[in-house]
């Protein structure tokens, strides 16, 4: 299947044929970021500039480990991990749920109550403020149907569909530690699964609009389900966030496709899902609206399992990885969100209204009022927040934006009016609890400096399949506000192999290796995690030759200084990061144990690659979260 799958791989399939110039105000050619020195350096890569001191305070304190290539889960020594909920695992929402069978013959009612595939991005809810009790909320981002079924894709039916769309979501599970161990509830009342089919609602300004209306929703504001929830947020209200990313993938577009099918990459006869052949809603031909209705940020209250999830179209409609919140000096929420595709953009949004205490009840239109920008880097480290609001940066009428709603309907084509700066990827945001800098992965691009895609400062390499890590600080000085409107920006490091034969995939990591940086999260202490995707088609090969399987790695935001703290086992990824609220425990995702490079299993031997986690005899690889504390009961990573 390969980049027709339509997943979270290097995929253009949604093309910006804008062709929007990045920064040009300086031509900053790989030689130039290569050969720069001095202040240059200072201004890309530097802490100085921003203000920071160089001291760090901080402490990597673990043992870290080595590049991998075995099928095991590894971290240090002085650690344990243990894994929590696998794919398949009972949600607990019921006596009797349906327990797991390894041959992948469950049926599609079982998946409904059961963990779906392919675990992401997640967020840690304590009850009662008991960090060794509360809940996970768990992004189940996409399925390997050739795991998901015991004969795979063969016989090809409604109920395959049905199983597939169950797997797809969220879960809520409700977990507490016991004697050092966690466990999941049976029979939590909070227990949740929401699937491809769950009831929302559409709220915000796009809310109602003619696109947005269907022969089964004539109202524009209720969609069935969620997909491809990739990366999350949580907010300071306590509700979860959870991203809409390659929706388009699951969408069959009419033979001639629409500029936005264009755009947004949904193609005839879709990408490999096959949904379309046994539930028409997603038949974009026979349902043009449809599509109009994914690819937005869905707000959950973790705490209410009876709550309808909402669809927050104020925050846009882009292929959203994560929603990474923080709060302005005033009280208002910000919210930073990466549209993960090559040259696409860096968002924020920034609410009208004040975060008020009372949790989600009271917070339950916050998302629904504010502004939507979206970043524009230039060369001399500066930066602009450029607002996408009708009638503003050129978004007029003439060029398609006579309301708002057509703004957000339409981001990424709003922002390519507006003059947004086309990254390298943009994966996942994470703000420092003191400081407020924001960091960004950006994870590759092997299309960079090809022609009409010219290298920049901010995206500096060519066939950038390492990655890198941007940073910025927001106002124009120190002690700006995370509303400002400009910005201060520099690398935080160029990803790659300081042994690659070619010098533009070695980068400048101070310390362990790594490439195609996604995850991205900051503890409360200010330590920096860094999670790794390198796709399976590139692992072990060419300049991944020696960087083994994926990885997360601990970093000192003032130093640089990357130890490596956790390999995984074969084939998989490493996302999804979340903190108990004492830094005790770390829980994590190991998704896709096994994928081979085509990203598709072949059901007649699911552990050609891996038998991740349950070993040789326990049957497929599955997805899975990990828990992970220390030995002695100490703060992760310190
Ligand atoms: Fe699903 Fe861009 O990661
Ligand atoms: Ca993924
Ligand atoms: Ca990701
Ligand atoms: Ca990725």
């Amino acid at each position: 299947m390969g980049q027709g799958y339509g997943r979270d791989i290097e995929s253009n399939e949604g093309v910006n044929v804008s062709n929007q110039p990045g920064i040009h105000a300086l031509d900053v050619t790989r030689r130039h970021v290569l050969k720069c020195s001095g202040a240059a350096i200072a201004m890309l890569m530097g802490s100085h500039a921003l203000g920071e001191s160089t001291a760090s305070g901080k402490t990597l304190g673990f043992t870290p480990v080595p590049v991998s290539t075995s099928d095991t889960l590894v971290v240090p020594a002085e650690y344990v991990a243990e894994v929590l909920y696998r794919w398949g695992d009972p949600v607990g929402a019921a006596e009797g749920a349906p327990l797991f069978k390894p041959d992948a013959s469950n049926t599609w009612e079982d998946q409904n109550l059961q963990a779906g595939m392919h675990h992401d991005g997640m967020s840690f809810f304590p009850i009662d403020g008991n960090p060794r009790h509360g809940l996970l909320a768990i992004n189940h981002e996409y399925t390997d149907d050739g795991l998901l079924h015991a004969d795979g894709m063969a016989n090809w039916s409604a109920d395959k569909v049905r199983k597939s769309q169950a797997a797809h979501g969220v879960s809520v599970i409700e977990i507490i530690e016991r004697q050092g161990q966690w466990h999941v509830m049976p029979g939590s009342r909070y227990a949740r699964r929401i699937t491809a089919n769950t009831p929302m609602v559409l709220s915000g300004p796009a809310s109602g609009h003619a696109q947005l209306k269907t022969s089964a929703d004539p109202t524009g504001t209720r969609v069935l389900g969620t997909l491809n929830n990739c990366a999350a947020g949580d907010t300071p209200w306590g509700s979860y966030l959870t991203c809409e990313e390659n929706w388009n993938g699951y969408f069959s577009a009419a033979d001639q496709p629409t500029s936005d099918d264009k755009r947004y990459g949904l193609r005839p006869k879709g990408w490999g899902y096959r949904w379309h052949e046994h539930d028409e809603r997603f038949d974009a031909a026979k349902h043009p609206n449809e599509p109009y209705r994914f690819g937005w940020v869905v707000e959950v209250d973790p705490m209410d399992p009876m709550q309808t999830p909402i669809k927050r179209t104020a925050l846009g409609r882009i292929k959203h990885e994560g929603a990474t919140t923080t709060r302005t000096q005033d009280g208002r929420v910000v919210v930073y969100m990466g549209d993960d595709e090559r040259f696409e953009y860096i968002y924020k949004f920034v609410s009208r209204d004040k975060v008020s205490p009372g949790g989600y009840a009271a917070n339950k239109t916050l998302l629904d009022h504010g502004t939507l920008y979206v970043a524009r880097f230039e060369a001399d480290g500066h930066g602009r927040w450029l607002a996408l609001v009708q009638g503003d940066n050129g978004l007029t009428a003439d060029k398609g934006f006579a309301t708002q709603a057509d703004v957000l309907i339409h981001t990424r084509q709003a922002a390519d009016v507006a003059g947004a700066t086309p990254m390298d990827r943009p994966e996942w945001m994470a703000v420092h609890p003191d400081t407020g800098e924001v960091f960004a992965t950006l994870t590759n691009n092997s299309q960079r400096g090809q022609p009409g895609r010219a290298v920049d400062s901010a995206n500096p390499r060519t066939d950038n399949i390492m990655g890198h890590i941007i940073r910025w600080r927001e106002g124009a000085a120190k002690g700006g506000d995370a509303s400002a409107t400009e910005f201060r920006w520099m690398q935080f490091a160029l990803a790659g192999d300081p042994n690659a034969n070619q010098p533009s995939h070695r980068g400048n990591i101070k310390g362990d290796m790594y490439g195609s940086p996604d995850g991205l999260s900051f503890d409360a202490g200010g330590l920096l995690w860094i999670q790794t995707d390198v796709s399976t088609s590139a692992m072990h090969q060419g300049a991944y030759k020696n960087m083994g399987n994926n990885m997360m790695l601990c970093a000192d935001p003032f130093t640089g200084e990357t130890k490596r703290f956790l390999t995984g086992p074969k084939g998989c990824e490493i996302t999804g990061i979340a903190f108990t609220s004492d830094r005790r425990t770390v829980f994590i995702n190991i998704q896709h144990p096994g994928e081979t490079a085509s990203e598709r299993s072949d059901p007649a031997d699911p552990q050609a690659v891996s038998h991740w986690p349950d070993g040789a005899k326990g049957g497929r690889p599955r997805s899975a979260t990990v828990a992970i504390r220390r030995r002695d009961g100490g703060m992760v990573g310190t």
